[in-house]
C-alpha cells in the first residue's frame, strides 16, 4: 500500500468513511485511527497493530457533549476534570453504551474517552461526524510515534494516509483515569499527574498490577528492540565502548516537559544506531517525570550495577523484555 502523508483532512476523513484505518496526529502521540463505530473497521486496527484482541481502544470525540453519546451516567467527578483538561492528555474510562460496539472495548462495558488537544484531529473527527477508535500508531509493545515520519517507520505500507500535525507537543501517551469505581483510579499515568487532578476532584487512587485493567499496565511496553538498561549514575565512556552501550542522554533536554517531548524520539534513535543495547537514568520522579520513568521502566530489559537491583523510585522492581 502507497502511504500518503498529507494535511488535507477532508482526503482522509474520505478514507476513514469507507471504513479503512489512517494514522491521525494527537498533543500525546500519533494514532491508528478508524470509525469507532463500525466494527470491522475497528477490526483492522488490531490486525495493523498485531495487538491483542483483550486490549481496549480510547475513542476520540469532539466535546464533553459526546461523553453523553457514548458513555452511561457520565459522572460528575469526569465532567469537573474534563472542564478543566479537556481537550488534553486525558483519558476518562465510563461505563459504556451500547452504541460502542464491543471490539472497541474489548468486551469491557466500559470505554475510554478522550477530546484530544490537537486542532487537525478536532478538525478531522468534526467533518466523519463519527468518533475515532485511536490506539498508538506503533505496533504492539514497541515505541510510540512523536511525529508523521515516525508514524511511517512504524506503519509504512499498511496505512493509506498519515495526517501530518506535526511534532507532537507532549510526546507521550495521556493519563487514564477510571471512573468506573467508587473512587477515580489512575490507570496509566501521563501528563496531567494525580496531584493535578486531586486539585480538582479530591482523592484519586492509583491502580497497581494484579489484573490487567489497562495494556499500558503490561510490563513490558513501549520497548526498543535492543535492551535498554537502567543505571543510576552514568556509566563512564570505556564502559560504555566495553559493552557496546549507547548512553541515552535525556538530561541534555532540559526539564521534564522537554524530556517528554523528545523521550520516543531519542528511544527510536537510540535504537537504530549501532550499539548493542540502550544505557540510560531515570528522571526526577515528579510531575510528568513520574510517567516518563514509568515508561522507562516499561521499556527496560534491566537494571545495571545497582546493588539492590532497583532504581530509587517506586513503581515495578521486575522488568522482563518481551
Ligand atoms: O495519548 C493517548 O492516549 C494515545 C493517543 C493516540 O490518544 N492513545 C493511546 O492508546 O495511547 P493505546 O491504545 O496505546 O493505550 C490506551 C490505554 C491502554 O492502556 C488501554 O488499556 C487503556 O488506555 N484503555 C482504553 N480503554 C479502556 C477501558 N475501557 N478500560 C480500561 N483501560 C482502557
Ligand atoms: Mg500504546
Amino acid at each position: 500500500m502507497k502511504i500518503m502523508i498529507t494535511k488535507n483532512v477532508d482526503k482522509v476523513a474520505e478514507d476513514l468513511r469507507r471504513g479503512n484505518v489512517d494514522v491521525v496526529p494527537t498533543e500525546t502521540v500519533y494514532g491508528l485511527a478508524a470509525n469507532a463505530l463500525d466494527e470491522s473497521a475497528v477490526a483492522k486496527i488490531y490486525e495493523i497493530k498485531q495487538r491483542p484482541r483483550f486490549n481496549p481502544i480510547i475513542v476520540h470525540v469532539r466535546s464533553v457533549e459526546d461523553f453523553g453519546k457514548y458513555a452511561e451516567d457520565v459522572p460528575e467527578k469526569a465532567l469537573k476534570l474534563a472542564s478543566e483538561f479537556s481537550p488534553g492528555p486525558v483519558t476518562f474510562v465510563m461505563k459504556k453504551k451500547d452504541v460502542i460496539p464491543d471490539i472497541v472495548t474489548a468486551g469491557h462495558d466500559s470505554v475510554g474517552l478522550r477530546i484530544p488537544d490537537h486542532p487537525l484531529l478536532l478538525k478531522l473527527i468534526g467533518t466523519c461526524g463519527f468518533p475515532l477508535a485511536a490506539p498508538s500508531a506503533n505496533m504492539f509493545g514497541r515505541i510510540s510515534p512523536t511525529s508523521a515520519v515516525e508514524a511511517e517507520k512504524e506503519l509504512g505500507g499498511k496505512v493509506s494516509f498519515i495526517l501530518d500535525g506535526g511534532k507532537c507537543g507532549i510526546g507521550i501517551e495521556s493519563t487514564v483515569i477510571s471512573f468506573t469505581e467508587d473512587e477515580p483510579v489512575i490507570l496509566r499515568s501521563g501528563a496531567v499527574t494525580k496531584e493535578m487532578a486531586e486539585k480538582v476532584i479530591g482523592k484519586v487512587n492509583e491502580g497497581k498490577g494484579g489484573k490487567i485493567l489497562s495494556p499500558g499496565m503490561l510490563e513490558s511496553h513501549y520497548a526498543p528492540r535492543k535492551p535498554l538498561l537502567i543505571v543510576k549514575a552514568r556509566p563512564s565512556d570505556e564502559v560504555l565502548e566495553e559493552l557496546n552501550g549507547e548512553y541515552m542522554n535525556l538530561e541534555r533536554f532540559g526539564p521534564l516537559a522537554s524530556i517528554a517531548v523528545n523521550l520516543f524520539s531519542e528511544m527510536r534513535r537510540c535504537d537504530e544506531s549501532d550499539s548493542k543495547l540502550i544505557i540510560c537514568m531515570t528522571v526526577k520522579n515528579e510531575g510528568i517525570g513520574v510517567a516518563i520513568n514509568d515508561r522507562l521502566l516499561r521499556a527496560s530489559s534491566g537494571y545495571l550495577g545497582t546493588e539492590s537491583g532497583s532504581p530509587e523510585i517506586t513503581g515495578t522492581t521486575e522488568m522482563k523484555h518481551a
